[in-house]
């Protein structure tokens, strides 16, 4: 029998720790993450879970778009609906008009999928759709969904109750905003402590707001060149304007190396409604 010396016991007792606390970590991972198998996408489950991946893609469409024939342009909504209906599984899908709002795209999509594979799959059978054939991406966003960091009911209790009391009582919203952003080494080189201070200062203009604004929040970090995609609903693009202003005019903006551009701004409309908008 093959004698053990010291050191290589060593080496086998350090080598089954790591293997023992990587193990710990992809557990604890998996727990964060709904399975993204057997899982059937309901809107208001996905919209709120964490672990769910949202990816955003800007489209313009080409001036070849306009030569297709009216009737054929019209047809792309009925089989870009039938797409949908086909992933309905998978990805929850979102379609926005941005076209006479924006420049550089219009229309986008905002997937929410457990697995991003399975949004890669939905974009890359869209590209292949008329419309989907005739319009360039002009931009791509990817995040994913997280539990809060700082504002929770142990670090922040009065501002967590805020945030979870208040809840939007504006008419069904009409516009959608979408605002990536990336802050500095500086922030990210800042004490949890410090983070938390300047995340509370964030919080607490922002409360008032809920009543008219619905928010979600994207980290993107590693994923994409950002750190963050906010997404916005709101019908009152005023009060919209007065809470990036009350945003503006803290601390933690002087972090902010990106601050939008581009800012997305479009309509709210059903998928079929979008692409008869942009048949017209
Ligand atoms: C209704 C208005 C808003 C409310 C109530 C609100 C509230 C909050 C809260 C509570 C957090 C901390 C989440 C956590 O604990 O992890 C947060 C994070 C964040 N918010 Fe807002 N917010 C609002 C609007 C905005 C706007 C307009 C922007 C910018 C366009 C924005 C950008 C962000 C970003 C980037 C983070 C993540 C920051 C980080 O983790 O470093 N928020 N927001």
């Amino acid at each position: 029998m093959r004698r053990l010396s010291i050191r290589h016991l060593h080496i086998t007792l350090v080598a089954g720790t790591i293997a023992a606390i990587m193990t710990m970590q992809t557990a604890a991972v998996a727990a964060q993450q709904p399975a993204a198998e057997a899982m059937v996408i309901e809107r208001s489950k996905i919209l709120t879970q964490p672990g769910v991946f949202g990816v955003f893609t800007m489209f313009k469409l080409r001036p070849e778009w306009n030569k297709i024939p009216a009737t054929e342009r019209m047809d792309s909504a009925a089989e870009v609906a039938k797409l949908i209906e086909k992933h309905k599984d998978n990805v929850l899908v979102d379609l926005y008009l941005t076209r006479g709002l924006e420049t550089n795209s219009d229309f986008f999509f905002r997937l929410n999928a457990y697995d991003l594979a399975k949004a890669q799959t939905f974009m890359r059978e869209f590209r292949a759709t008329t419309i989907g054939k005739n319009a360039d991406v002009s931009d791509t966003l990817v995040g994913v969904t997280k539990p809060l960091n700082y504002i929770t009911k142990n670090n922040s209790p009065d501002l967590n109750a805020g945030l979870s009391s208040a809840t939007y009582t504006g008419d069904a919203p009409r516009y959608v905003i979408v605002i990536p952003i990336k802050k500095s080494a500086e922030w990210w080189n800042l004490s949890f402590e410090q983070r938390l201070k300047e995340m509370e200062t964030h919080t607490l203009p922002t409360l008032a707001y809920l009543v008219n604004v619905k928010r979600k929040l994207y980290h993107a970090t590693g994923l994409d060149d950002i750190d963050f995609i906010t997404y916005f609903e709101t019908n009152d693009l005023i009060a919209f304007n007065n809470l990036l202003i009350s945003l503006a005019s803290i601390p933690e903006n002087k972090y902010h190396v990106r601050w939008g551009n581009p800012t997305t701004l479009g309509t709210i409309l059903n998928p079929e409604n979008v692409i008869k908008a942009l048949s017209e």
